[in-house]
């Protein structure tokens, strides 16, 4: 594998390739010294053209952690502000030798072009372009649902397990990575969305969809719920042509207290972040003990340390 640019591209035995050894990764986190020497030598460009927290310092950490040199790129603050192309900025990494590209960019396809452009020789990382995918979140997700709901999560699947995927499903990138991810690694999927959120051609991904939260809380058995964030920035209008308001999207598609207690004992929350509290998610339900919400973000290194070590340390890594 040269590049990661969607989930749709790992079949299970790869996928679960990634967790087995992002879990080697974890465990090398709780030693003294956390840095590894595998990727001495070799250079990882961060080329963020959208906003980000956590993929962003995630990645960052887990390049410093295997000894990479990291060159940080934020496309505010650059020459792409100045009307620089994509196919220029390629060019420039090029230059600078770049073994891996980590790219987010707000247009679907972007992470794609680079791969396949022939500008670059580097192995590509897709870290969120437009609504497309974000693989990287939803094998964090994989990771963090395994580890908790597996008894022996070393080699296994997410067989058995149904995981409910609740919000603006329609701009969610996080969303069509783990649809695909998860039901690869042979979960069931429900997604909760009112129907303006719900992509058109929905019938053809491998899902089941009901219209509201209590609809689902009712009908499955629901083991983990990944509650997405309501991306006001990608809905003209500020959203009011997707829900009547912040309040009665709450009502419907918001985690409360009250729900949190329908969950069964064993099940999860879980967030992609960044949250808005109050409207998706309940400050009782994302700071409750059920939340795994934190630790995902924690899940984020490991899981990036496996991906770029397996692109980066060649046919030796792939094994
Ligand atoms: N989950 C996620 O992609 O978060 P950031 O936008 O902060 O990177």
């Amino acid at each position: 594998m040269k590049h990661l640019l969607s989930t749709h591209q790992l079949d299970r035995t790869q996928a679960i390739a990634i967790l087995d050894t992002a879990a080697q990764m974890a465990a090398t986190q709780d030693r003294e010294v956390r840095k590894l020497p595998t990727l001495r030598g070799k250079t990882v460009v961060n080329l963020f053209f959208e906003d980000s927290t956590r993929t962003r310092i995630s990645f960052e950490a887990a390049a410093k952690r295997l000894s990479a040199d990291v060159i940080n790129f934020s496309a505010k603050g650059s020459s792409v502000s100045k009307g620089e192309s994509l196919k220029d900025t390629a060019l420039t990494l090029q230059a600078m030798g770049a073994d891996a590209v980590v790219v987010r960019h707000w247009a679907s396809g972007a992470a794609q072009r680079l791969a396949t452009s022939g500008w670059i020789h580097a192995s590509v990382v897709n870290a969120g372009d437009g609504t497309h995918q974000h693989p990287t979140q939803a094998l964090l997700d994989a990771f963090t649902i395994r580890r908790h709901l597996c008894a022996e999560p070393a080699g296994a699947g997410l067989d058995g397990l149904t995981v409910g995927i609740v919000g603006d499903v329609l701009h969610s990138r996080v969303a069509r990575s783990n649809v695909a991810l998860l039901t690869t690694l042979g979960a069931r999927v429900v997604l909760v969305a009112p129907p303006t959120l719900v992509p058109v051609g929905v019938q053809t991904w491998p899902v089941e969809v009901v219209h509201t939260l209590d609809q689902a809380l009712e009908a499955y058995p629901l083991d983990a719920l990944m509650m997405l964030r309501v991306q006001r920035e990608r809905m003209t209008g500020g959203g009011a042509a997707f829900f009547p308001s912040p309040e009665e999207y709450a009502r419907l598609y918001g985690l409360d207290a009250t729900r949190l207690a329908r969950l069964g004992e064993h099940a999860i929350v879980m967030h992609p972040g960044p949250m808005n509290r109050g409207l998706e998610i309940s400050a009782a339900a994302a700071d409750s003990p059920r939340s795994v919400i934190v630790e995902q973000v924690a899940n984020g290194v490991a899981v990036r340390m496996a991906v770029l070590y397996l692109l980066l340390a060649g046919e030796e890594g792939a094994q």
